[in-house]
């Protein structure tokens, strides 16, 4: 690989940059929304619909991967772009989230985190250090710090407890992070819904030699007003010339928000796991197909959308395929909705590249209320 990993900002609009991340395996336009491909799938979508939707760089899990297939087994055979025929760029998380979030009998300590697998009750370790490794065993593009993310709300005290141990994770990942031309490690910031703790851990990564950073532990049970305080709070702190991703995050309301703050990539399951529920993500905002008014309803999702899911079939049919639990129909509404992201995510680069961003905005919400109407 002869690239570099790189990030320039190339247009801003206010707080909001318009860029580019530039790897071996492909260029990231930011700001980005990266498909949730967990388990290395996105579910209910074939590799080249989720490129078609405009998508530049997908996210793994280490956590699904480690437990099964195995992230040896993954490596024996060529690695995981290889693996799920998805040859751009793979962003990784590094297990801690998802360890918190569904292992049982977890035992956390300085260490890592003991659990046991929710597959088949196994026991496992993972560690700043077997984290990093797995990741490189995928052969992640960009791999992310083990952390320790915690629910909101929390006491002062355990924000800062796993903030603190999050920033010495921070330090062993660095380190344990195998240094290969094109490959790119983040820090994550957290503290909780404390701006102090969170301005500490900012700048505190800030000073480690990450690629980029990430602002983790939002989206875990507090308003939205309180995710966009925490931004307000810690983007300033976040270096310039570095990309910012927030993570799990959102809701597409969550996302203008968090760009025009200053956000630069995002993943979230809503999209992918909204479509397997018979919820359609569009232009005229959330539409829930199973609802009898789309019954006889010929209208597609959105005629004007360069998907075929959302333009070419009508309400009515993705009505019947749902309701039928037919799989075609979460197939169907899977990629209308990560189309959608993606073209939100378009409008807002150029919105930004024209300085039109609050505009922008405004007709995007617009939209969405007026609903289909
Ligand atoms: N996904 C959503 N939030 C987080 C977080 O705080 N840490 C990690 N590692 N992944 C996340």
């Amino acid at each position: 690989m002869s690239q570099d990993f790189s990030f320039a900002v190339h247009a801003a609009d206010g707080a909001a940059r318009k860029g580019e991340i530039i790897t071996p395996r492909g260029t990231i336009r930011t700001p980005a929304f990266m498909p949730v491909g967990t388990a290395a799938t996105v579910k209910a979508m074939f590799p080249q619909d989720v490129r078609a939707t405009g998508a530049d760089i997908l996210l793994g899990n280490v956590y699904h991967l480690m437990l099964r297939p195995g992230a040896e087994r993954v490596a024996r055979l060529g690695g995981l772009h290889e693996f799920m025929r998805w040859p751009f760029p793979i962003l990784t998380d590094s297990g801690g989230f998802q360890v918190m979030s569904l292992a049982k009998l977890r035992k956390l300590d300085e260490s890592g985190v003991t659990f046991q697998s929710h597959i088949d009750g196994s026991r496992h370790h993972l560690s700043p250090e077997r984290s990093m490794e797995i990741q490189h065993l995928l052969g992640s593009d960009i791999q992310m710090q083990f952390d320790e993310c915690v629910r909101l709300p929390c006491s002062d005290e355990e924000a800062e407890r796993a903030m603190r141990l999050s920033l010495r994770w921070a330090e062993r990942s660095r380190k344990a992070f195998h240094e290969e031309k094109g490959r790119a490690v983040f820090g994550i910031v957290q503290g909780g819904a404390n701006k102090a703790l969170r301005v500490e851990s900012a700048r505190a990564l800030s000073d480690m030699d990450f690629h980029g950073l990430a602002v983790g532990g939002l989206a875990v049970g507090e308003p939205q007003a309180v995710m966009l305080d925490m931004l307000d709070t810690t983007v300033p702190h976040l270096p310039q010339n570095k990309p910012r991703y927030l993570m799990g995050v959102g809701a597409p309301d969550d996302i203008v928000e968090a760009v025009a703050r200053g956000i630069d990539m995002f993943d979230c399951v809503m999209p992918t796991r909204a479509g397997r529920h018979g919820l359609a993500y569009t232009r005229f905002g959330k539409i829930n197909i199973k609802n009898s008014r789309h019954a006889e309803d010929a209208r597609s999702l959105d005629p004007a959308s360069i998907c075929p899911a959302a333009r070419d079939y009508s309400r009515a049919y993705l009505h019947h395929l749902v309701k039928a639990g037919e799989i075609l129909g979460m197939m169907l509404l899977t990629q209308a909705n990560v189309a959608y992201y993606q073209e939100l995510m378009a409008g807002l680069r150029n919105a930004i590249s024209e300085g039109r961003l609050i505009d922008f905005i405004a007709e995007t919400r617009a939209q969405w209320a007026d609903g289909e109407k």
